[in-house]
């Protein structure tokens, strides 16, 4: 079974699909860490992220493989861990301009496709229940308002659990920063010509901004339940 997740920067996404796979022994799969991954070796290797053949040179060229520590799930970019490194302010800011050059696109949904064969997957992304998993038996689409999203990244970035902490603070300059690129991103991502940020005909919306994660997790779980009682 496919489980796609759509949704904006800071919905949720991430947390929620991970413990749909725990819970339910799917395989995890974020399509937004394979965008970072080319971002971050076109940082590496000084490649403009406006000069759109060099970086579709570079997406097709990259290796970019997911595995786990104690910690969770770790990201590899050609045999280097680059867990940390795919999440900094830099990539944040690069990463819609590389993620709308068509041809990085077609080469990351080839990949996410080839996941998908091999088993039950729960991935997440942008574009994961209109475009790379059309087929999916169950599609999401998260969201969640601007200022919850920018909160959730904030007390992330400072090392706390925004998903279970629901009082936790952040330093108020980083969170409006952060907030002015999520809104940024939001447009940038729901705007682009190929495979924009939409929600699939067939996608249950879910609005997480006043949700706890166990709720979310909760809801989708009954919807995999019914899409197996109606196989
Ligand atoms: O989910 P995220 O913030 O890690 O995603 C990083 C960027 O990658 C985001 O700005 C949009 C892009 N992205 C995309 O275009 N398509 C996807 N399926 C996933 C992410």
């Amino acid at each position: 079974m496919i489980v796609a997740i759509d949704g904006p920067a800071g919905s949720g996404k991430s947390t929620v699909a991970h413990a749909i796979a725990d819970r339910c022994g799917f395989t995890y799969l974020d399509t937004g860490a394979m965008y970072r991954c080319v971002t971050l070796a076109c940082l590496e290797r000084d490649v403009d992220v406006n000069d759109s053949d060099a970086v579709a040179e570079l997406a097709r060229d990259v290796r970019i493989e997911f595995g786990t520590d104690g910690q969770g799930q770790t990201v590899s970019l050609d045999g280097n861990d680059v867990t940390a490194a795919i999440r900094t302010p830099e990539v944040d800011r690069n990463v819609s301009i590389v993620s709308a050059v068509p041809a990085v696109r077609e080469a990351m949904v080839i990949l996410q496709r080839a996941v998908g064969e091999r088993g039950d997957v729960v991935a997440e992304g942008r574009d994961i229940g209109t475009v790379v998993y059309p087929n999916a038996e169950v599609k999401i689409f998260l969201t969640a308002d601007a200022e919850a999203r920018a909160h959730r990244r904030a007390v992330q970035r400072e090392g706390k659990d925004a998903a279970h902490d629901s009082a936790a603070k952040a330093d108020a300059a980083q969170e409006q920063a952060i907030l002015a690129d999520i809104i940024r991103r939001d447009k940038l991502d729901s705007s682009r010509e190929t495979a924009p940020l939409r929600a699939a005909d067939d996608a249950h919306h879910i609005d997480s901004s006043n949700l706890g994660v166990d709720e979310v997790v909760d809801r989708i779980c009954v919807l995999i339940d019914e899409a197996r009682a109606a196989r």
